[in-house]
């Protein structure tokens, strides 16, 4: 337990934020010890991040985590196969595995297991590799593929043996016939596969690129598949490749619970993205509805409060919610974020609070209902606290911006500069609606 507790202060030290890091040991721990996530790492990760990949999978073992790891091992093998002059093709998008090239193929994926195991093992981690005996095949067309499996059957007694026993366990993407036969097997069918069985609460893919890009290059945050996923890809710079991993993710969680989130990130950042808000890399998660409630019903109102409350620290008015003018309220499924637009100045909607909670926020809901906001709202005002953490990000949304003392008020769509100055003056004048305080 002691050094259990040395590495969290160590991993809060590097992060910065102990509340967060808490959090989330806190919510990895609680679901089953063998469904906290399955992480899939491409072999160019083993080939050029072994280092950096090892000692993350060593981090999350010391905090008593147990991270099913399912490694590929592209790049070798093609390698191995240029070397020893044996062709293999493709057809499918699968490798057409005739026995030459299984017989080169399986020694050098075998050395992958055999090179992260040893590399755990030397950071004083127990880790299993597990040749044998998960995934259960059956030889897909023998004349077309040569020995490539379908998957007919997983059991995950080994892997819950390695679990119970300690150690970290390693999968590659090998099955075998009932007879033993031993079948290369497409390692996205495998990961998806073993995911619907093991049901993890996180999904990770160690990727290079560390996420999902964007159009310039960027990594993406946050993908919503209930609020982003049709925009994104009608995008044209959403390329085949990202198009198609988009597809495997949507699937992969659709068949999960809700709760489930696919991280897609690199092996240095694997923990900043695993125990911070923000973190690090792209999260991809179902999602949540934002619904318009116009006029809002004393439920969700109730709803608004509890959470705007709890958000600033403070209470409202008893009578806030009966003073506000035409309320509309846009809140997410689970209330982690709202959003309360009066009618103000001059008839121009007014934004009169906005709150997402800080773990809601490094799921991209903050964004999501933004932009719900946006395309509800093309004119609308709103101000906010200099000091608010969230007054710089709304900088970069606002079309004007208007300091007085310590608010800053914000317009969008509002074209007329009189009835900008009207709803400036207004904006600083209203009351806040805390309890103890009037207008100030
Ligand atoms: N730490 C949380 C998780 O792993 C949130 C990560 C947020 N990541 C992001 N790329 N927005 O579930």
């Amino acid at each position: 337990m002691s050094e259990i507790r040395e590495t969290v202060l160590e991993l809060l030290a590097q992060l910065g934020s102990s509340r967060e890091a808490r959090q989330y040991l806190k919510e990895f721990s609680s679901v089953g010890e063998s469904r906290f996530a399955v992480v899939k790492v491409g072999g160019g990760i083993l080939l050029d991040h072994l280092d950096e990949l090892a000692s993350a999978l060593a981090f999350l073992h010391r905090l008593g985590l147990r991270p099913v790891v399912l490694h590929g091992a592209g790049p070798q093998v093609d390698a191995a196969l240029d070397n020893a002059g044996v062709e293999s093709e493709r057809i499918d998008g699968l490798r057409v595995t005739t026995e030459d090239v299984m017989a080169v193929a399986r020694p050098v994926i075998y050395e992958q297991t055999m090179r992260l195991v040893d590399a755990l093992e030397k950071r004083g981690i127990r880790a299993r590799g597990i040749q044998h005996g998960i995934f259960r095949a059956k030889v897909l067309n023998r004349e077309k593929y040569g020995l490539v499996g379908e998957i007919t059957d997983i059991d995950l007694d080994p892997l819950e043996r390695t679990i119970d026993a300690g150690a970290l366990p390693v999968l590659t993407f090998l099955g075998e016939s009932p007879s033993g036969q031993v079948l290369n097997i497409n390692a996205d069918v495998a990961a998806r596969e073993l995911v619907w069985a093991i049901k993890p609460h996180k999904i990770i893919f160690l990727t290079p690129a560390g996420g999902l890009l964007d159009r310039d290059g960027r990594v993406i945050s946050a993908v919503s598949l209930t609020n982003d996923y049709d925009a994104l890809m009608r995008e044209p710079w959403v390329h085949s490749g990202m198009r198609l991993k988009l597809q495997q993710i949507h699937e992969l969680l659709m068949g999960l619970d809700a709760s489930a989130s696919v991280s897609i990130t690199s092996a240095n950042q694997l923990t900043r993205e695993l125990f911070t808000y923000r973190g690090a890399g792209t999260l991809v998660r179902r999602g949540e509805a934002i619904d318009l409630h116009e006029p809002p019903d004393d439920a969700v109102m109730d709803q608004v409060i509890e959470r705007v409350e709890s958000s600033f620290g403070r209470e409202l008015r008893e009578d806030w919610r009966d003073r506000l003018h035409k309320p509309a309220v846009l809140m997410s499924a689970t209330g982690r974020a709202a959003a309360v637009v009066v009618e103000g100045a001059g008839s121009v909607p007014y934004l009169d609070k906005f709150v997402v909670t800080p773990e809601a926020q490094g799921e991209g809901l903050g964004a999501a209902m933004w932009q719900v906001l946006r395309a509800r709202y093309p004119t609308m005002y709103w101000r906010s606290r200099n000091t608010n953490p969230i007054t710089p990000w709304y900088f970069q949304q606002a079309d004007t911006s208007d300091r007085k003392g310590k608010w800053v008020v914000f317009t969008i769509g509002i074209e007329e500069p009189d009835l900008r100055r009207q709803v400036v003056k207004e904006a600083l004048r209203r009351d806040p609606g805390w309890a103890g305080e009037e207008g100030e």
